[in-house]
């Protein structure tokens, strides 16, 4: 990949171009919903991190920190959501890219990472990046609008259906203030 694509923070900017880029693709991706990104990045509630390719925006994905998943919140674990690379910048690696700087960011904070995948085929391509990424399903099943589903319980295959992935990281080493050390900062004995 060149190295005209830029991964960083989304900013002030931001909302009002990404909204139209999906409105330009008719998808409903209303401006306030990245002013609500915004507002939780500046809360410490989730991250936004933005692709751009030659300056113009391209995709995105979140690390939202309070997931409402259970399984997730037992564990503490952050959950990856809404990652989305427009249909003209897709197989150039920004996904790819994008998923590298969420694991970074929460390697620093979890030893692992969750993230939903849907179960339509809108979602085909995003399950084999988990699947070549790592992810493994969390084995608790599917679930619809955050409950688990019964064996044999009719379902909507809509994007509310969801199994939840897991992958284990890498330990980031931090910089051990009082000693200068660099030590690991997050023991791994979690699932995943
Ligand atoms: C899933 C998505 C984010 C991938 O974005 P991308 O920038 O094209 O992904 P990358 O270029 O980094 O591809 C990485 C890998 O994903 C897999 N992949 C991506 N697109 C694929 C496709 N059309 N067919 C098969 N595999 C595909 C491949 O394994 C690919 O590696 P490769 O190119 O070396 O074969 C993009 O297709 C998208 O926005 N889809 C719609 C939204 C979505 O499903 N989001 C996920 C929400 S959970």
């Amino acid at each position: 990949m060149a190295d005209s694509v830029e991964i960083r923070a989304l900013n002030d900017g931001d909302p009002e171009t990404m909204s139209a880029a999906f409105k330009g693709i008719g998808a409903g991706k209303p401006v306030v919903q990245y002013r609500r990104y915004l507002a939780e990045q500046l809360a410490g509630t989730r991250a936004c991190l933005v692709a751009t390719l030659d300056r113009q925006f391209a995709g995105y994905v979140t690390v939202n920190w309070a997931p409402t998943y259970c399984a997730f919140v037992e564990q503490q674990i952050p959950e990856i959501q809404d990652l989305n690379v427009l249909p003209g910048f897709r197989r150039k690696g920004l996904a790819t890219r994008l998923l590298d700087r969420a694991e970074e960011e929460i390697s620093r904070r979890s030893g692992i990472a969750g993230i939903g995948v849907g179960l339509h085929p809108g979602y085909n391509q995003a399950q084999r990046l988990y699947a070549k990424r790592g992810y493994i399903p969390d084995g608790r099943g599917v679930t619809y609008r955050d409950r688990y589903v019964e064996e044999g319980a009719p379902v909507v295959l809509d994007d509310d259906l969801v199994l939840h992935l897991t992958k284990r990281l890498e330990q980031q080493p931090v910089r051990d203030e009082a000693s200068g050390r660099l030590r690991g900062l997050l023991s791994s004995r979690a699932t995943g």
